[in-house]
């Protein structure tokens, strides 16, 4: 984290918690299961990634934990500070951040300005919001592009930028939904490397929701795998790649002997 960063960070005066969690978590669309007791605890320092089939509920459990979504049963700690009940904006400002599966920006501001207006949603000034948004982009490669109009931007750079936005609030955890979705295989590869130094850069927790298992693979200390709204299984990335469970959910029974190379 650079120097400007972390007085932005002190001058919060918070102490930074340790753990993000989600307990016993069930969410219900009329008859549809969304969330069935989902447990998880993302630790700050780490990489979490979370992985599993299209419409398992990964999307619903980040929705749940940043205060999109309340849960039908179960609770969300922030430490020890429940956050259950608490709206998006209250939940942002206590540290979690998010970025969406669709980048989500203000089209019609700058990248700069995008970002300016995160900081200054989680409680900055104006010229510590500007001072972190440029420490970001500099720091994310996006400097030269500070001034463009969101609306222009590639998509690769629109992701990139979704991530930066997320950062620029000075989260205790990011939660990012499929940050690589469609981008070529360069521009993945330097968002591996964005993602991985996230936790020592910005002395927070990252939450990683990705189809794309290269990334997952090769980011993540931790992975949590959801099935059909249920927890089907977590470890670290070789533990998970060598669950039988696992291996079915993705690629049905007669798989379960074979390599998972998602
Ligand atoms: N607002 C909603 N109303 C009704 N059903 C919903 C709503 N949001 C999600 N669902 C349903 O809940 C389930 C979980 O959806 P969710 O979007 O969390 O899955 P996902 O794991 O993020 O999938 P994907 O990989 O496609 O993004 C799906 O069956 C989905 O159709
Ligand atoms: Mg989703």
């Amino acid at each position: 984290m650079t120097a400007r960063a972390t007085a932005a960070t002190a001058a919060s005066g918070m102490a930074r918690p340790q753990r993000l969690q989600a307990q016993g978590v069930h969410v219900a669309f009329g008859g549809i299961k969304a969330l069935t007791g989902v447990d998880l605890t993302i630790q700050r320092g780490q990489v979490m990634g979370l992985i599993g089939p299209n419409g398992a509920g990964k999307t619903t459990l980040v929705n749940v934990l940043t205060g999109f979504q309340p849960p039908t049963q179960g609770r969300v700690l922030l430490q020890d500070r429940p956050l259950t009940g608490m709206k998006a904006r209250d939940v942002a400002r206590a540290g979690v951040a998010r970025s969406f599966q669709a980048a989500r920006l203000f089209r019609d501001m700058t990248v700069q300005e995008n970002l300016i207006v995160a900081g200054l949603g989680a409680g900055l000034g104006r010229r510590a919001a500007t001072e972190r948004a440029r420490d970001i982009l500099d720091w994310i490669g996006c400097a030269p592009i500070a001034q463009t109009q969101c609306d222009g931007l590639s998509y690769g750079d629109e992701r990139r930028i979704s991530i930066a936005r997320a950062l620029a609030m000075g989260p205790s955890f990011a939660l990012l939904d499929e940050p690589a979705s469609g981008m070529n295989e360069s521009e993945c590869a330097a968002l591996m490397q964005v993602i991985s130094e996230l936790p020592a850069r910005f002395d927070c927790g990252v939450l990683l929701i990705e189809h794309n298992m290269t990334v997952i693979m090769g980011v993540c200390q931790r992975i949590h795998v959801l099935d059909g709204g249920r927890s089907l299984a977590e470890g670290t990335p070789d533990e998970v790649q060598a669950d039988p469970a696992v291996r079915r959910a993705y690629l049905g029974e007669k798989a379960e002997k074979t390599a998972l190379v998602i």
